[in-house]
């Protein structure tokens, strides 16, 4: 069975009170939209094509790829209308449309609502509300069969009441999809062409309609404003930090954790409260994160320790390494097995070998640094001198004192040593102690100044 993906996205979503289309809002650190598409791709289908209006551009821009093919609805004259404009686009058996707002949806609720089309039949997804004011009610005859869809604003008392209501996600037989498009008409509440129409003109053609429940409402949920968009995002949140603690994880809140993007786990994982993990973020067996932790595009191997406050972005943490509580680690950090970050340093571009260890406020850039290297406080990589950046490289068993300046580019050979309060611009050699800083001179008798006295 071949398939065909619409996703309606023209919409303006004028509740958001935004300069962003409102597909492009985000939960979870994607639009609803990207969401959406993602879930399309799970399915395999030979097109998806997306629906744009409103902000066409911006969303165009921003979520061009290969697989994706918009089409424009120049004005938002309803779902129907906009199903419509893809139409010269599908061949498939089937077609599935989907809403660019409604991001939380399921792909096992997708796949059972598609075992249920074929030639003879449609897949209609329905959910139960205690309040569905607002929503299209499934209308159906003596014999429980769907019959159709009537539009809140066109529903009479008898129909307001009920409570099936239709999530808007359909899946009908390609063949038959354009022939029902071109028949629908506006003559109705809103004077909008009604992508609902479809299922009065499929049982009239001989065609049944079956259903289909998400397994949770929210799955079907839209958001028109953002306080559904932050009820979407909690929901969202909560749903992965269940998928996590079912892999292993213990999270000591699982309301106060947020995921950003896609994260794997081992298990026997240790996650303290206020963490957010953005981007892809591996987290092997048996590592620990300390609480107001964000980490992005990160892999902490097994049994690493991140202390509270720290913030990582593109790092790899060695096993059994150490960084925090406040390390900062940017873009190509990597902390060997067993080696050791301590509070208000930051790395960038930096390799710490295995056990090497800076323990207290520095900054080390561009450098590469042997196993069991010790890196004094307060040691700075001066690796920008205005125009370029250079590399500062440390063999193994280096010590550096205090408070230095290695001025890059520069060699400090293995088992070298520097004296505290040095400026390094020198290559050191091997075993060599390198003493870079004025003597100190002792002064005897000297008169501290005295307060002038004013009048
Ligand atoms: C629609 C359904 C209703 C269902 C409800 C679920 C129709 C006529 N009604 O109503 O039965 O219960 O969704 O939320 O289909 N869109 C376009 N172009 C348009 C109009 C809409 O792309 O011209 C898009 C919107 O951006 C949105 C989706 O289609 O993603 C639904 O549109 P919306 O106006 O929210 O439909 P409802 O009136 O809520
Ligand atoms: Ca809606």
């Amino acid at each position: 069975m071949s398939l065909d993906i619409v996703i309606l996205a023209a919409g303006q979503g004028t509740r958001m009170r935004s300069a962003l289309p409102k597909v492009l809002h985000p939960v979870a650190g994607n639009s609803m939209l990207g969401h959406v598409i993602h879930r399309a791709r799970e399915l395999s289908p030979q097109s998806i094509q997306v629906v744009i209006g409103h902000g066409a551009d911006m969303v165009r821009e921003r979520l061009a790829a290969d697989d994706l093919n918009f089409v424009l609805q120049d004005k938002q004259l309803g779902t129907g209308h906009a199903v419509a404009q893809a139409v010269p686009e599908l061949s498939a058996d089937t077609v599935l449309i989907l809403y660019g707002d409604v991001p939380l949806i399921e792909v096992q609720t997708l796949q059972r609502l598609l075992t249920l089309v074929n030639d003879q039949q449609l897949g209609l997804l329905t959910v139960d509300l205690d309040d569905p004011t607002g929503y299209g009610r499934i209308v159906r005859d003596a014999n429980n069969r769907v019959s159709a869809i009537v539009e809140h604003k066109d529903a009479n008392e008898a129909q307001k009441a009920i409570k099936e209501g239709n999530t808007g996600i359909l899946a009908v037989p390609g063949k038959r999809l354009g022939d029902w498009l071109s028949r629908l008409s506006n003559n109705n509440a809103q004077g909008e062409y009604y992508l609902t129409d479809v299922i009065a003109m499929a049982v009239s053609d001989g065609l049944t309609v079956a259903t289909a429940q998400p397994l949770d409402a929210m799955e079907v949920q839209g958001a028109n404003d953002r306080k559904q968009l932050a009820e979407l995002e909690r929901h969202y949140q909560l749903r992965e930090a269940h998928r996590l603690m079912a892999l292993g994880v213990t999270l000591r809140d699982p309301a106060r954790f947020d995921v950003r993007g896609e994260v794997t786990v081992g298990r026997d994982v240790m996650i303290d409260i206020n963490v957010i993990l953005e981007g892809r973020v591996v987290i092997e067996d048996d590592v620990s994160i300390g609480p107001n932790c964000v980490i992005k595009n990160t892999t902490l191997r097994k049994g690493s320790i991140i202390k509270a406050n720290s913030h990582l972005e593109g790092a790899i943490v060695g096993e059994g390494a150490d960084a925090g509580p406040f390390a900062r680690l940017r873009p190509g950090s990597v902390l060997g097995p067993k080696a050791h970050v301590g509070n208000f340093v930051e790395l960038k571009n930096a390799e710490l070998g295995e056990g090497a260890k800076a323990g207290h406020l520095s900054y080390l850039g561009d450098a590469v640094i042997g196993a069991r290297t010790n890196i004094g406080a307060g040691t700075i990589t001066c690796n920008y001198d205005g125009a370029n950046k250079h590399k500062t490289v440390m063999g193994e068993d280096v010590f550096i004192g205090s408070n230095n300046s290695l001025v890059a580019p520069v060699d400090i050979s293995s088992g070298a040593t520097t004296a505290a309060g040095s400026t390094i611009n020198q290559n050191v050699a091997a075993e060599q102690l390198a003493v870079a800083r004025a003597r100190q001179r002792n002064i005897d008798g000297w008169k501290r100044p005295v307060k002038i006295e004013k009048y």
